[in-house]
């Protein structure tokens, strides 16, 4: 089973207004994906995912995590707000100039204990840093990221009524799709799940899987 999360997210900001009239062929994509294994199904969907955004007339740029050597770890030095005294770490200014470039961030990975795997969790903490992806007053948060869409694609082990029934899929929705994605700002367009992906997928459901992958690319993102 596979599921498909279409989600409403209301933000009549002048800079959503302006991403909104712009053409679906002009927009940006940045996917960012997390997973050690270039030929497992997770890079296997980020590849058929990207190709089809090309063949429909986008560009994109994929961010390999683990190819790319990134390191998650964040250090004190980048608790302390960046200023001219204390500039962002050089691998954090790419990557935040990545995102402020992209229209749609499309982010990609297995659930690992049902979070993220530490590589991605990595890149979250030290990208969306406060002053770039959110800025908080007396505990209240304010995403700075609005006007740009996001796409979130995971995938499972476990059949997805199994997650609903033991509240994990809530889990997921209320930590990583609101906490994370709609906290800093985006309109999640939709977060496709793929669940039962065990070792030793049959083919014919592999590509199943890749059909469907495509065609969240076309739902979104038709050509023009
Ligand atoms: C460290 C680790 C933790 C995992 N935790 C979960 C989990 O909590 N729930 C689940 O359904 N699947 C879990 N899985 C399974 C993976 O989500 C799934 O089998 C895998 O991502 C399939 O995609 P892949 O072939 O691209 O790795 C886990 C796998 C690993 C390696």
């Amino acid at each position: 089973m596979v599921m498909r999360l279409a989600l409403d997210w209301t933000d009549y900001s002048l800079r959503t207004i302006k991403a909104q009239s712009k053409k679906v062929s002009d927009m940006q994509h940045l996917i960012v994906v997390a997973h050690p294994a270039k030929d497992s199904f997770t890079m296997g969907l980020t590849r058929s995912y990207a190709a089809e955004l090309e063949r429909l007339g986008h560009s994109q740029r994929t961010c390999d995590l683990y190819r790319m050597g990134f390191d998650p770890v964040l250090s004190a030095q980048e608790l302390v707000p960046v200023d001219a005294d204390h500039p962002a770490r050089t691998d954090v200014a790419k990557a935040q100039d990545d995102i402020r470039a992209a229209d749609v961030l499309t982010v990609i990975y297995p659930l690992w204990w049902m979070s993220m795997p530490a590589m991605m969790k990595g890149y979250i903490d030290r990208i969306f840093a406060r002053g770039f992806a959110y800025e908080s007053h007396n505990g209240v948060v304010r995403g700075l990221l609005s006007g740009k869409k996001a796409v979130l694609i995971t995938i499972s082990g476990a059949p997805l009524p199994l997650l609903v029934k033991s509240g994990n899929w809530n889990a997921v929705q209320v930590l990583q799709d609101t906490h994370v994605f709609r906290s800093a700002g985006f309109e999640l367009l939709e977060h496709l799940h793929f669940d039962e992906v065990v070792p030793q997928l049959p083919k014919p459901v592999a590509e199943q899987h890749m059909v469907l992958v495509r065609s969240c690319a076309q739902r979104h993102f038709p050509a023009s």
